[in-house]
C-alpha cells in the first residue's frame, strides 16, 4: 500500500471512529433501559411517597406525564427556558435538580431521592411552588419567547379537569 493510501485509509477510519463516538453520545439517554427511563409517568408525591412528612393534602395530579419525550426530545435546545439549566447530553438535570448522572437518579430509592429533592426546594411546604417552577415555568418561558411547540401553560391542561 503506498503511504498515500494507508494515510487515506486511516484518516477514513479516524472519521469514522470519530461519528460513532459522536452517534454514541447523542444518544446515551436513548439507551438507558427502559425500566430506568420510563415512557410515562404519574407525578403524584403523596400516592407515590406518602412517607415524606408535612405536605399537604392530595389535591392535583399530572396523570400520564411524557417523561421519555420530555428527556430525549421536547428538552433538546431549550436550556435556556429552564428553571435548571442543563445539556443535551444530559437532560435529566432540569427536572431532577441537581442530578450528576443518570445512575444517580437510577439507583436511588425514590422515596430518599424525592425527600431530598423537596428538602432542596424548600421543604414541603414548597413543593408545589418547586414543580410549577420546573414545568410550567419552561412552558411558560418558551410561550414568551414565541416558540411553536412550547407545552401547556393552564391547569387543568397538565391536571386535567
Ligand atoms: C406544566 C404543568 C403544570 C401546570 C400548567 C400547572 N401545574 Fe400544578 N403541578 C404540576 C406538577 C408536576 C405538580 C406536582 C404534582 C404532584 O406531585 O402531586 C403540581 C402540583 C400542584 C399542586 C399541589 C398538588 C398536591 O397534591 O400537592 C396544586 C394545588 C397545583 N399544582 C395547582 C395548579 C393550578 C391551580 C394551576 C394553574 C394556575 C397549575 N397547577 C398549573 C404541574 C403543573
Ligand atoms: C422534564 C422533567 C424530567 C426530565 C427531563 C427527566 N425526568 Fe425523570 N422524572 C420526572 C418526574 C417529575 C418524575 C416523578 C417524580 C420522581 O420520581 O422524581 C420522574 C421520575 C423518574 C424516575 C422514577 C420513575 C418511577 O416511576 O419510579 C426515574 C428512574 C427517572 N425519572 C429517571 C430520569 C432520567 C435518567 C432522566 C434523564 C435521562 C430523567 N428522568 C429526565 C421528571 C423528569
Ligand atoms: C425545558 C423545557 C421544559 C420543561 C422543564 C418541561 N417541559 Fe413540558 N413540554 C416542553 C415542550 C417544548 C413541550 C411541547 C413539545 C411538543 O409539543 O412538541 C412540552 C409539552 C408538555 C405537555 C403536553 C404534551 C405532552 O407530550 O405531554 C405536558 C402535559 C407537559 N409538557 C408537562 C410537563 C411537566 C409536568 C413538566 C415537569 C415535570 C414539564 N412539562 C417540564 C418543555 C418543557
Amino acid at each position: 500500500m503506498s503511504k498515500d493510501a494507508a494515510c487515506k485509509k486511516y484518516r477514513l477510519g479516524n472519521l469514522f471512529g470519530s461519528c460513532c463516538a459522536l452517534a454514541l453520545l447523542l444518544s446515551l439517554p436513548a439507551q438507558l433501559p427502559a425500566a430506568e427511563l420510563p415512557e410515562k409517568t404519574t407525578i403524584n408525591v403523596q400516592t407515590s411517597c406518602s412517607q415524606i412528612a408535612g405536605l399537604d393534602p392530595d389535591k392535583k395530579e399530572v396523570k400520564e406525564f411524557s417523561h421519555k419525550l420530555h428527556a430525549e426530545k421536547y428538552l433538546s435546545g431549550k436550556s435556556a427556558f429552564s428553571a435548571h439549566p442543563y445539556t443535551d447530553a444530559f437532560t435529566c438535570a432540569a427536572c431532577h435538580v441537581g442530578a450528576k448522572s443518570a445512575e444517580e437518579i437510577t439507583g436511588a430509592d425514590k422515596c430518599e431521592r424525592l425527600t431530598a429533592a423537596v428538602e432542596q426546594g424548600g421543604g414541603p411546604k414548597k413543593y408545589k411552588e418547586m414543580m410549577h417552577a420546573i414545568c410550567q415555568n419552561c412552558h411558560k418561558n418558551m410561550q414568551k419567547a414565541g416558540e411553536s411547540k412550547s407545552g401547556p401553560t393552564k391547569c387543568n391542561e397538565c391536571h386535567g379537569k
